[in-house]
């Protein structure tokens, strides 16, 4: 299946051309966008310390699956459907949990930590069932700088590491690894469909007009590129003192980051992952997200935040302070992509023009045209379009 992302570079007819609003409401192309994009990505469950234990396991809830990721008794980190071999039942509820063994609810088949099957009540009622070909069903698992990942379905795609390739030297002095969860996971649904939260997050035309706070903090200095994988966004604090409470705070008070190269310390850094994760990287902390389709008008976004363990008092008021100015960010972010999640729907918007300065928003529609020729068109075919031989 490597083909799927052969040629992603080549030109493209359709470059200064976003993507047609069809794709943001259509619930056939909603379809095919699950199992071509969301099925083969990488999605970050939690950080390996989350995990610490032989036991100790985290789920994800996303596309109509639930997984676990669980740390067996051996030390491995593996990853799991959540789903009992017998009658489908769940088996673990929440979160996170520790377990010895996995217990299913319904009908108490046992499964080890590692996913094998273990134990059937009566088992001789099943004379055919064999023990070993009833472990849970595996997916892989990719630990990247110290976070945990999982994909549904290998289609030949490139791993984390590959995608993060291009900045690894960058992101190496924060250390990852040795970070902490600071926040547990949030959940918060949104009236859009998933690639409205990224098109909006690879918007770089949008911060001098709707974020009067990010604008005060970075001046002019936000910058933007493109890498084939992921995005790069950055911008600078500035000196000059603003007049909001929270921002001034932390423009005063950030302490020095021990573990950071100098021109690390007043830097603001984000990456943004194919197809629906980003995170963030300030001096105090780093915050990781992902934005997870629910219908082809609804996600939620999921979010977490990371640290190296640190006890200074003022370090927890400057991250105190991070946290309200991003959740001004995030309210201001929140109206613009309902409004524009309701534009797309209106019979009167086809396609949009994308800036040459937009690096961010054509890479991504580059990929998605490549993956889903239909994507190129700027009206909705006939329903019962992806069943048919392809047209374009
Ligand atoms: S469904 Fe799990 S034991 Fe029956
Ligand atoms: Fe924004």
């Amino acid at each position: 299946m490597a083909h799927r992302y052969a040629d992603i570079e080549e030109h493209d007819p359709d470059a200064d051309w976003s993507l047609p609003g069809w794709l943001y409401t259509d619930p056939e192309y909603f379809e095919v966008e699950m199992a071509r994009v969301l099925r083969p990505s990488w999605q970050i469950v939690c950080h390996q310390s989350d995990i610490a234990r032989p036991g100790d396991f985290h789920t994800l809830d996303y596309l109509g699956e639930s997984v676990i990721a669980m740390r067996g008794q051996d030390g491995e980190v593996r990853a799991f459907t959540n789903v009992c071999r017998h009658r489908a039942m769940r088996l673990v509820e929440g979160p996170t949990g520790c377990a010895k063994k996995l217990v299913c609810p319904y009908h108490a088949w046992v499964y080890e930590t590692d996913g094998r099957l273990s134990g059937v009540p009566m088992k001789g009622d099943y004379p055919a069932l064999r023990l070993e070909d009833n472990g849970l069903a595996a997916l892989d698992v990719e630990i990247w700088r110290g976070f945990v990942f999982v994909r549904l379905q290998d289609d030949g795609g490139p791993s984390v590491a590959a995608m993060m390739a291009p900045y690894d030297h960058e992101i190496a002095p924060y250390r990852f690894e040795d970070m902490r969860c600071i926040s547990p996971v949030r959940l918060r649904e949104r009236q859009v469909n998933w690639k409205n939260v990224g098109d909006n997050y690879s918007d770089n035309l949008h911060i001098p007009v709707a974020h009067d706070g990010l604008t005060r903090l970075f001046g002019k200095s936000y910058a933007i590129e493109a890498q084939p994988w992921v995005d790069k966004m950055s911008g600078g604090v500035v000196d000059r003192v603003s007049d909001n409470f929270w921002e001034r705070f932390y423009q005063k008070h950030l302490p020095r980051a021990h573990h950071l190269p100098e021109a690390n310390q007043r830097l603001w850094l984000y990456y943004k992952l194919w197809p629906n994760m980003a995170f963030d990287l300030y001096a105090d902390q780093i915050d990781f997200m992902q934005w997870l389709p629910l219908t082809p008008t609804t996600s939620v976004l999921r979010e977490m935040a990371f640290a190296l363990p640190d006890d200074r008092r003022e370090m927890k008021l400057v991250r105190y302070a991070n946290w309200r100015i991003n959740r001004v960010v995030n309210a201001e972010d929140t109206w613009l992509i309902e409004r524009v999640q309701q534009g797309m729907a209106s019979q009167s918007y086809a396609a949009g023009p994308i800036g040459a300065s937009e690096v961010c928003l054509r890479s991504f529609a580059r990929k998605i045209r490549h993956i889903i020729p239909e994507a190129r068109l700027h009206r909705a075919p006939a329903p019962g379009w992806s069943r048919r031989p392809r047209q374009v």
